[in-house]
């Protein structure tokens, strides 16, 4: 089986396994005229406004993975920043550069004090995920956090769940492999019935860290890797919008330093997790995050349904007619941005939810879906493998 991602190289390959399923369905999709080598499906219409209003945005957190910028909010035609945060000041100053904003606050907590902005991007630390995100909500403003929403306490996930659901604002978890290309193309071909229901499901995310990547106050060093599951649990939750009910997880140790008893804060022996869960749909799906597969680092996988296959690459299946598989157009200026061109389509997620008052593609509840199980394998790989029961979250019945 091939394990590539779409990537420059092999789109054309998925383009063409695209325009295979059915010649008439590639054209409707609007995907005809984008089999250049190179080239990704284009969407079929140019990007629309849904308003001319802007919403008022707060940035904060410009780390080492400099996220507060990287996601196109300031390149946004319905987003003003208002002003933007991090606690370390040449970081600040670098970040208000980046977003060309006159304006910054000494922290997160000073910043929601400011009456005139109405959304916040947390891309914090991930530890301060739940509490940062409570901070904004209880200050009446919406929010848009980088992943994960919680970690590895329960606890505060359902304290968070219970903000959002009190103060009735947008939550947003930006889960990059949500609207990477191929998890895009087979939520589309899902939610068309184009699997069925999936049969079993992978989601991995290797990434290679024999020594820990640098991050504010060490919270990577030792990390319990399924802490961090929602690159992989996007590859059935970001999907279906269903449910992992239970879970047994092997931990495996590659043997680096930070994993030796006592020497990380988390007391975990862990480098790599592979998880194996029960899903809803009475299937099952393999996610795993690894540190310890020597040079690997990729973000990717697959479904197997009832009716067809995809593996990022290729789908094969029953079905006659498919919906557009292309990503929706972004505003001009928008970049796609990193992780799979992914960014820039979680800001105007996020932004659209807002100005249209609608819920955002992954809401609070598909949030501790992708995030709460990864937390629960963890304790069954403390455990031996023990087989334990995942916590549910779902959205009210309307
Ligand atoms: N593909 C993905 O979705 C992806 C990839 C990389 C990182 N991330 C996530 O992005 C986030 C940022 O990653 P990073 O590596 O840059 O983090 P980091 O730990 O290096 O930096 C966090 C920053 O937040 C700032 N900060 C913390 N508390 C603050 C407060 N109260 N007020 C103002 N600033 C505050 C710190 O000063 C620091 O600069 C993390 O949560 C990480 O999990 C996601």
């Amino acid at each position: 089986m091939s394990n590539r991602v779409i990537s420059p190289v092999n789109r054309r390959e998925f383009l063409e396994q695209v325009g295979r399923m059915s010649l008439g369905t590639a054209v409707a999709a609007g995907l005809a005229g984008a089999t250049a080598a190179g080239s990704e499906p284009q969407p079929s219409k140019p990007w629309q406004p849904v308003s001319d209003r802007k919403v008022r945005v707060g940035i904060v957190g410009y780390g080492v993975c400099q996220f507060g910028a990287a996601f196109g909010f300031q390149d946004h035609p319905n987003v003003e920043i208002v002003a933007v945060s991090d606690l370390i000041p040449e970081r600040c100053r670098a970040l208000m550069k980046a977003c060309r904003c006159g304006q910054s606050y000494e922290s997160l907590e000073v910043l929601v004090q400011d009456p005139k902005i109405e959304a916040v991007f947390v891309a914090t630390d991930a530890p301060s995920h739940p509490r940062h995100c409570r901070e904004v909500l209880h200050h009446g403003k919406h929010v848009m956090s980088a992943v994960p929403a919680a970690f590895g306490s329960i606890e505060e996930a359902e304290q968070l769940l219970e903000t959002v659901q009190k103060t009735g604002l947008k939550y947003m978890m930006a889960e990059t492999s949500c609207y990477r290309e191929d998890c895009y193309a087979m939520r589309q071909i899902y939610r068309a019935g184009g699997f069925g229901r999936l049969v079993y499901s992978e989601g991995e995310y290797y990434h290679s860290s024999p020594k820990p990547i640098d991050s504010f106050k060490g919270w990577r060093i030792g990390l319990p890797p399924l802490w961090y599951p929602t690159h992989s649990t996007a590859y059935y939750i970001g999907v279906t919008g269903k449910r992992f009910t239970s879970v047994s997880c092997i931990g495996f140790n590659a043997g680096f330093p930070e994993n030796r008893p006592g020497a990380n804060r988390y007391n975990n022996p862990f480098s790599d997790e592979v998880a194996l869960f029960q899903t809803s749909e009475g299937g099952s799906s393999r996610m795993l995050m690894c540190k310890g597969v020597q040079g690997y680092v990729v973000e990717q996988g697959r479904v197997f349904g009832e009716k067809g296959r995809m593996d990022g690459t290729r789908y094969q299946g029953a079905v006659k007619m498919l919906p557009d598989l292309a990503r929706p157009a972004l505003p001009p200026k928008v970049p796609a941005g990193g992780h799979g061109g992914s960014h820039g389509h979680l800001t105007d997620e996020f932004i659209t939810s807002i100005l249209k008052d609608r819920q955002p593609l992954v809401n609070i509840y598909e949030a501790l879906a992708l995030t709460v199980p990864g937390i629960i394998a963890h304790q069954s790989a403390l455990k031996g493998g023990e087989t334990l029961k995942v916590p549910q979250y779902n959205p009210p019945q309307a």
